[in-house]
């Protein structure tokens, strides 16, 4: 019995739910969805938890198409050997069409029901445990905990439901209050049309732990460059207040 978990969902099947990455990111060039991999602000602290504990096979789960942080990593880090994206099929198609450094290799596969594909010493995972089905999250964990040997590190970037439940009480119409569902940790995406689950950072924690990992560190990363804090702002619909902005959690796990 899973601890803490949240019950409902979008009713997608996984058919429906690959179909959905699928076309977002081959049909529609990923415009529809709020991305944050090409900012040095999430590359970099990727890049600097691979480097500090010495990585060498770095797979990046549910890499999206955008190649920017594969390729950052690839050339970054001088002691990596191998960078391995890993997502649906049609959508790594499209990385891989992006890319053209022989280090950096594709998977397509379903990871919360055909794992990763590959082992690797390191899985870094940028918004992709954000299913609306919380037995898929703890599903593609427990698929990244198997990717790695005990000591493995799992990095990559959460975002957590008291971003949208902080921006709401910020806006003078409160309107984003309407998209959050607290005690379900869901966000309806206006843009996408869809739900999704944000974890508390309790419940993250526990649902990491549950899948093999301990967590060593849970830091608040603000969304502040120029180009992130203008996408979040026409994104959301933010208005033009320069304090406000997107935030998310940066998560450090060993594989246990
Ligand atoms: C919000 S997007 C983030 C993409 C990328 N990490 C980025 O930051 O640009 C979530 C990604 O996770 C992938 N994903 C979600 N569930 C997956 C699954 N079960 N297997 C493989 N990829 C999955 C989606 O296809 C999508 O590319």
């Amino acid at each position: 019995m899973a601890k803490w978990p949240i019950s409902g969902g979008d009713g997608m099947s996984q058919d429906e739910r690959r179909a959905y990455w699928e076309s977002e990111h081959a049909d529609h060039d990923y415009e529809g969805v709020f991305s944050i991999s090409q900012d040095e602000g999430v590359i970099g602290p990727c890049v600097d938890a691979i480097t500090r504990r010495g990585c060498r096979r770095v797979i990046v789960a549910g890499c999206g198409s955008n190649v920017a942080l594969q390729q950052a990593i690839a050339e970054r880090v001088p002691q990596v050997v191998s960078v391995t994206g890993v997502d649906f099929p049609r959508v790594v198609e499209v990385a891989a069409r992006r890319t053209d450094d022989p280090r950096i290799g594709y998977v397509g596969a379903d990871i919360a029901v055909d794992g990763c594909g590959v082992s690797g010493d390191c899985v870094i995972t940028i918004n992709s445990v954000l299913s609306d089905l919380d037995e898929e999250n703890r599903a593609l964990l427990r698929r990244f905990r198997e990717a790695l040997p005990e000591g493995g590190l799992l990095a990559g970037f959460f975002a957590t439901i008291f971003t949208p439940l902080e921006l709401g009480y910020l806006q003078p119409d409160r309107r984003m209050l309407d998209q959050v569902n607290l005690e379900e940790c869901r966000f309806a995406e206006e843009q996408q049309g869809i739900t999704q689950i944000f974890y508390t950072p309790l419940r993250l924690r526990a649902v990491l732990r549950e899948a093999g990992f301990g967590l060593t560190r849970m830091e608040v990363v603000f969304f502040d460059s120029p180009e992130l804090a203008d996408h979040a702002r026409a994104y959301y619909r933010l208005g033009d207040d320069p304090d406000v902005m997107a935030w998310e959690l940066f998560v450090e796990a060993v594989a246990q």
